[in-house]
């Protein structure tokens, strides 16, 4: 099984998923845990670029954003991903395809099919077989978030970006119903976790 967790800023992600990992192979299930952007040595270098980029401006073409979030995920695919789900691993990944349709798409208005066609080159069209969305309102997200490093928006454009990326992830959700899980992330990392569990669990003795 192949699971990401997807969600905007502050929705508790990467907890999420270093938990749920752990609980996996607490239950015997061999499991990967990784985040986008990252996941490789390649990937890493690429954050890295990204982060300093936007560090020195906020002039990056959303195009060049795009590619190179598209370049970390082909590499993470090519040389993390798919060789753990060969080997018989769940993978479980904070982020993938469905935050640059969401930033990108949503968030930076770049065309949604062009974006997929992208998605579908950089990553061999591998889809997860799970996504777990994990929603929380903008103001509760950002709210958690003490600084963002990715993002350098004046309060009022924050709200607006961040509330086009949770609605964009919100249809992403809907149109792909056997894909998505919507969770209502915003109490506490407990309810969280347990609401993960209640998903995931039929699909292990499945
Ligand atoms: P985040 O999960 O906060 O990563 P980190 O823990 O490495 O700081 O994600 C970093 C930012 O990158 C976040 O604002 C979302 C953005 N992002 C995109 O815009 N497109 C993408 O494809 C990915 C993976 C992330």
């Amino acid at each position: 099984m192949f699971i990401t967790l997807e969600g905007p800023e502050g929705s508790g992600k990467s907890t999420a998923a270093r938990h749920l990992a752990k609980w996996l192979r607490t239950e015997g299930v061999p499991t990967t845990l990784t985040a986008e952007p990252g996941g490789t040595p390649v990937g890493e270098e690429i954050r890295r670029l990204l982060l300093h980029i936007r560090s020195l401006s906020d002039d990056l073409d959303p195009k060049a954003d795009a590619l190179l979030f598209a370049a970390g995920r082909a590499q993470h695919v090519a040389r993390r991903i798919r060789p753990a789900l060969g080997r018989g691993e769940w993978v479980v990944c904070a982020r993938y395809l469905d935050s640059s349709m969401a930033y990108q798409g949503g968030g930076y208005g770049l065309d949604m099919d062009e974006l997929r066609e992208l998605q579908a080159f950089a990553t061999g069209g591998l889809k997860p077989d799970l996504t777990l969305l994990l929603d929380v309102p903008v103001e509760i997200g950002l709210g958690r978030k003490r600084r963002d490093r990715w993002n350098r928006f004046e309060d009022t454009e924050s709200a607006v970006f961040f509330e086009r990326v949770r609605r964009t992830y919100l249809d992403l959700g809907a149109a792909e119903p056997d894909r998505y899980r919507v969770l209502d992330a915003s109490g506490s990392v407990d309810d969280t976790d347990a609401a993960i569990r209640e998903l995931v669990t039929p699909l292990l003795h499945g």
